[in-house]
């Protein structure tokens, strides 16, 4: 998929700053001339950035963009991160930052603590064969390719642990509202804030590709963000902080995460994870294409599976897959 050309990114570029700024300076910048710049314009406003535009002054972003910035990015990293991760990919729009990965894989490319980062994703995926809506400069679509020698059994509960990690970061930053509703989606008030899909390529026994994606919101905001479920972002919830150090916190923890998973597995995450379980405690159903179960969620255990009593006063044990989690009415 073919990213914004160069013209389209210096003009994103230029304009991210929400300042005000005149077609002859725009034309200038780009090469082109003052008439030819509203034809440029055009396609910024096709990304979905609403610009404004007043005679004598010139155009303007109805708010300012924060864009991702590969040197700033690069400061904030641990040093243990900066040490592990590989290349790292920056886009303004792609279809799937975890299909870029992906992708690369399946082309024989040695992908390993690859990261790859998109401004806007055309077709960001979710679980269960779900859209992820990726409005442009808005949120975090984040993926980050791991290689784990011993197969899919050294990643058991990963995507899990992600969640963990994910919550960690934002701690970290200073912001704890986060819980975890089975098995990785990040709740604030019952309010969808992110999502982990992590997606395997190569050998189930042997060498395997772990493409894990985060999606976070941040600075998306109601109008006109139909996602289809309730959802929070950072900035509704009142918690400014700026997409690089963001993903800078969210890579510092993965990386460390990843590092020691294949020896320690989830069972290190496990009471982690339960701390932080949106509805511990609470009368759940667990929705599956067949049938509907109803119980009290306990916990995970230390693969991950999920632990409910049953309304017959029964445990019962469920593994990920095609199971999602309602809370009772
Ligand atoms: C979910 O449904 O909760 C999981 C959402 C995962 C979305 C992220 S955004 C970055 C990465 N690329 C994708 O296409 N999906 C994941």
């Amino acid at each position: 998929m073919p990213d914004l050309n160069f013209t389209l990114r210096t003009l994103v570029h230029h304009l991210s700053d929400g300042e005000w700024h005149s077609g002859e300076d725009l034309g200038e910048l780009i090469g082109v001339s003052r008439a030819a710049i509203s034809k440029q314009l055009k396609q910024v406003a096709s990304l979905g950035l609403k610009l404004e535009t007043v005679k004598g002054r010139g155009y303007r972003l109805r708010k300012p963009l924060d864009l991702y910035d590969a040197q700033q990015l690069d400061q904030l990293l641990s040093l243990q991160a900066r040490a592990r991760l590989g290349e790292r990919h920056i886009h303004y729009v792609i279809d799937s930052t975890n299909e870029f990965l992906m992708q690369r894989a399946r082309e024989g490319a040695q992908v390993h603590a690859e990261v790859c980062l998109a401004e806007q994703q055309l077709a960001g995926r979710g679980r269960r064969g779900r859209q992820w809506h990726s409005p442009f400069a808005e949120n975090v679509y984040l993926t980050l390719a791991w290689r784990f020698e011993d197969g899919v059994s050294a990643i058991e509960g990963l995507s899990l642990a992600v969640g963990v990690s994910v919550c960690a970061a934002l701690e970290k930053l200073g912001f704890d509202a986060a819980r975890l509703k089975w098995p990785n989606d990040l709740l604030v008030n019952g309010k969808k804030l992110g999502g982990v899909l992590v997606e395997l390529a190569g050998d189930a026994v042997s060498d395997c590709l772990a493409v894990i994606g985060v999606g976070l919101n941040l600075h998306m905001s109601s109008d006109e963000n139909d996602v289809g479920q309730p959802w929070a972002s950072l900035d509704q919830l009142g918690f400014g902080v700026s997409k690089n150090v963001l993903v800078a916190a969210v890579l510092n923890e993965l990386v460390d995460l990843l590092e020691n998973y294949q020896e320690q597995g989830f069972s290190r995450y496990r009471d982690a994870w339960n701390e932080r379980n949106a509805f511990a405690g609470q009368m759940v159903d667990l929705i599956s294409a067949s049938s509907s179960e109803r119980g009290k969620l306990l916990g995970v255990n230390s693969s991950g599976a999920l632990v409910m009593e049953s309304i017959d006063g029964s445990e019962k044990i469920f593994i990920g897959g095609e199971v999602s989690l309602r809370k009772s009415k």
